[in-house]
């Protein structure tokens, strides 16, 4: 009897290693190269470049002003947030602005405003969790046009 309900016991256990391992193969499924299904922008290489160079200036820009809101100095998060601004949407021309669709540069705009709107706070409030915050919903705005599009490029382009 002692012995039997061991082996059940044994037997339930060997079951639920079985499980454990099962749902770790299922996770690690979840991690494999999933295909890229963001939205294609098909883009000259040299759009390509002058887009990702503005992300670029985006990163370097959020990196100084974290910087400066640790400070704190809120005249140098001003200014930077304002280079963020609608003043780098000009810089965009119109060729490439037509190709963009509407979601895109509306979503592109929006980030823009709310970096003037960071700028006037962070100069009348002088709030640093405040500037945090605002930052924090403009951050949650580039992670959801990241998750929507990408951008090709066609290859035969390429100048080598
Ligand atoms: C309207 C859409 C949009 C918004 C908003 C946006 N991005 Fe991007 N970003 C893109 C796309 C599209 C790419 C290219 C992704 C790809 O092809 O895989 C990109 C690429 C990048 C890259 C890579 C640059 C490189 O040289 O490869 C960085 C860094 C980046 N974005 C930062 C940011 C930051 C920071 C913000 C917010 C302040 C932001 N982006 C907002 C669309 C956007």
């Amino acid at each position: 009897m002692k012995l039997s309900s061991l082996s059940i016991a044994g037997a339930w256990l060997c079951l639920a290693f079985n499980h454990a391992l099962a749902a770790e193969s299922h996770s690690a499924l979840h991690h494999a190269p999933a295909p890229d299904t963001r939205s294609v922008l098909a883009l000259e290489p040299d759009e390509r470049a002058m887009i990702l160079e503005e992300m670029r200036m985006f990163l370097d820009g959020v990196h100084k002003m974290t910087g400066a809101l640790a400070k704190p100095d809120m005249a140098a998060v001003a200014e930077i947030a304002r280079g963020m601004g609608q003043k780098m949407v000009h810089e965009v021309p119109p060729a490439l602005r037509a190709k963009l669709p509407q979601a895109f540069r509306q979503l592109g705009f929006s980030v823009h405003r709310e970096f003037d709107q960071i700028a006037l706070d962070a100069g009348s409030l002088q709030n640093v969790s405040h500037s945090l915050n605002q930052l924090s919903a403009t951050l949650q705005k580039c992670v959801s046009c990241h998750a929507s599009y990408q951008i090709q490029a066609p290859i035969h382009a390429d100048s080598h």
